[in-house]
């Protein structure tokens, strides 16, 4: 099999869960390749689960600095991450698979990027959790958390209590015993990069959940507009994960609060409106409550919640303490600045 990556090591068990069995083949014509991979130079290893949208702008700025190799944890090849600077490991997020990993790599931070509105989001970070407390060096972890205000809003978006409520738990069960894993949880609101148009962006469409059309360039707000609303750019997250490898060991807080802008949906829309002409539709939250067993309307409806109800919008004393504190010089964008970039570059 040709992979443009150093070298694949297929580490997973053989009792894959069936969902993943689209991708079992390729693991399984790897499986027997296990490579001996420890770290031959005096890079930190930085290990990445979930070889995803927000994982691309970790990989690109990862590669700016030579100080760290890059070990991408999947259950797949994925045709993106096949490039020289990335070290590749098959799995199926088991401990045992995930633990044999980071101890035949050496690494000392996992960044997890997995995303699933299902238990597999709590299932593989607890493995995630087990494996680097039991492994030899990986003693930092970063959940794919990635939204917003959890000191006021712990509750939302609705659907995170059963996906995420599990893994928060062992989380903090694990600091109050004193275990060895120090964990972090990033929120930043909103992606702001959905201002852009897709092809000049890695995040996919998120089709309804995100208010603004940018096919059709119409928006349907949740709540009045007027609510408070946070976004960030990934690029910018992305740079603010690698200053927090930096943050000496123990020093990390439990929620890192990031914010690039923040103001209403009706004030984003005459920003989106000044760049690309959009018109603006308006949409009653309560329609979704009509048809309550229709599953990606009562998402749609949490996600809206999640919007009116502040919860993007981080609280913020804590963005502006830790940006003093934990990200001194880095900048952060806004999304006027963004749509700017968008618009001259090829890329955000
Ligand atoms: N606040 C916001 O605006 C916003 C927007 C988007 C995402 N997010 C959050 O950011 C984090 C990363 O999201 P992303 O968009 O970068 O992720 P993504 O590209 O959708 O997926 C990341 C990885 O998750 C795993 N995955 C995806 N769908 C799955 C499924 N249905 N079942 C099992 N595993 C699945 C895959 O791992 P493998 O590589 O092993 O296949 C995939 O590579 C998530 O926590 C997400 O909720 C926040």
């Amino acid at each position: 099999m040709y992979c443009g990556c150093k070298y694949i090591s297929g580490s997973a068990s053989t009792s894959l869960n069936p969902e993943l069995q689209g991708d079992s083949e390729s693991l399984g014509s790897v499986r027997s390749e296990v490579l001996p991979m420890a770290s031959t130079s005096n890079k930190q290893v930085v290990a990445i689960a979930g070889a995803g949208d927000t994982a691309k702008y970790l990989v690109e700025e990862l590669e700016k600095d030579s100080n760290y190799d890059i070990h991408l944890i999947s259950r797949a090849e994925r045709p993106w991450f096949n490039r020289p600077s990335i070290s590749l490991h098959l799995t199926d997020y088991s401990e045992s698979s995930l633990l044999s990993i980071l101890n035949t790599t050496g690494a000392t931070i996992l960044f997890s990027f997995i995303h699933s509105n299902d238990h597999f989001y709590n299932d593989t970070h607890l493995a995630m959790l087990a494996a680097c407390a039991n492994s030899m060096a990986c003693k930092r972890l970063v959940p794919s958390e990635y939204g917003g205000d959890l000191v006021n809003h712990a509750d939302k978006p609705r659907m995170y209590i059963p996906t995420h409520g599990k893994i928060r738990r062992a989380l903090r069960e694990h600091k109050a015993k004193g275990g060895p894993v120090e964990w972090t949880l990033v929120n930043q609101g909103w992606f702001m990069d959905y201002f852009v148009p897709l092809e000049k962006r890695y995040f996919k469409s998120l089709g309804p959940v995100w208010p603004l059309d940018t096919d059709a360039w119409e928006a349907h707000l949740p709540g009045t507009g007027e609510e408070q609303i946070g976004w960030t750019a990934g690029r910018d997250v992305a740079r603010a994960l690698l200053r927090l490898i930096q943050v000496p060991y123990r020093e990390w807080p439990e929620e890192v609060y990031l914010q690039g802008d923040v103001g209403t949906w009706h004030q984003a829309l005459t920003w989106a409106e000044e760049f690309y002409a959009a018109s603006q539709v308006y949409q009653d939250i309560v329609e979704y409550h009509d048809d309550p067993d229709n599953v990606p309307k009562l998402l749609k409806a949490y996600m809206d919640e999640w919007n009116f109800s502040g919860a993007s919008a981080n609280p913020r004393e804590i963005v502006e303490e830790q940006r003093e504190q934990l990200f001194p010089g880095l900048l952060f964008h806004t999304v006027k600045e963004i749509m700017e970039i968008g618009k001259r570059t090829g890329h955000i």
